[in-house]
């Protein structure tokens, strides 16, 4: 299905307002995971802008790109072998079920992003209010990282999951994460139990993580063209 222009305006403003308002969330001196994706671009952006008018944080980036947009807007950075005990994660979705229960990864840095939500105290997510959904799945599929040694076998283990995995390729060729890995995007009709499967998921010989954030998300900020709307999984 494609959007018609209205509608990605729409769901462009929705991220910049999900993006901005995850600054609330930010204290001065705080250890920060910064995200990755076009959401938190606008996040990126709008802690820029207060760094240089003087608030002190220091994040740990998910992705090389990541870190390239914070040196851009001259955000310290920790040492990406540190011991980070993080105040706060701040990442985008791909989509978001009611219980809070996340597919990410669209972008590639999954597991990254999973382990810096992780050593976070709170993991606030940003998503424009297109990606609500009932359930988690199609269209949207899961991305599953996988060493590229055996890379079939692991996909033979998907496919008797049920679902279709499809090696990601970007430009012609299989893209590979920044830790070296490739992603198989295994399109799943529904999942209803997000918990059991991410799980399952983690067995599988050469996955090295997957694409659902389960029982991870402290906030969520949805963001639409009227503004956003912040909710916790406990109200
Ligand atoms: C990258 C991610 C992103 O957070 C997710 O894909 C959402 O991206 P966007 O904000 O561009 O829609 O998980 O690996």
């Amino acid at each position: 299905m494609t959007s018609s222009p209205s509608s990605s305006v729409q769901q462009e403003s929705g991220k910049r307002a999900a993006g901005e308002a995850a600054l609330d969330f930010i204290r001065d001196g705080a250890l920060v995971g910064l995200g990755t994706g076009s959401t938190v671009k606008y996040f990126l952006q709008a802690l820029g802008e207060r760094v240089q008018a003087g608030l002190r944080v220091r994040g740990v980036p998910t992705s090389r790109e990541t870190a390239e947009l914070a040196r851009q807007w001259q955000i310290p950075l920790l040492p990406e072998q540190g011991e980070w005990e993080l105040d706060v994660a701040v990442d985008g979705a791909d989509q978001v079920d009611p219980h809070f229960h996340l597919i990410k990864g669209g972008g590639g840095a999954l597991l990254r992003e999973k382990i810096v939500a992780g050593a976070a105290r709170t993991f606030v997510v940003l998503v424009d209010h297109t990606k609500c959904v009932p359930v988690l799945g199609n269209p949207m599929p899961v991305p599953v990282e996988v060493t590229p040694f055996g890379w079939p076998q692991s996909a033979k283990q998907l496919e008797a999951l049920g679902g279709v995995p499809t090696l990601r390729k970007k430009q012609g060729t299989v893209f590979e994460t920044d830790g070296g890995h490739y992603i198989l995007d295994w399109l799943v009709d529904s999942i209803p139990d997000p918990v059991q499967l991410e799980a399952r998921l983690n067995r599988i010989p050469g996955v090295v993580g997957n694409g659902l954030f389960v029982n991870q998300t402290s906030t969520l900020i949805i963001g639409s063209p009227d503004g956003v709307q912040i909710k916790h999984p406990s109200s």
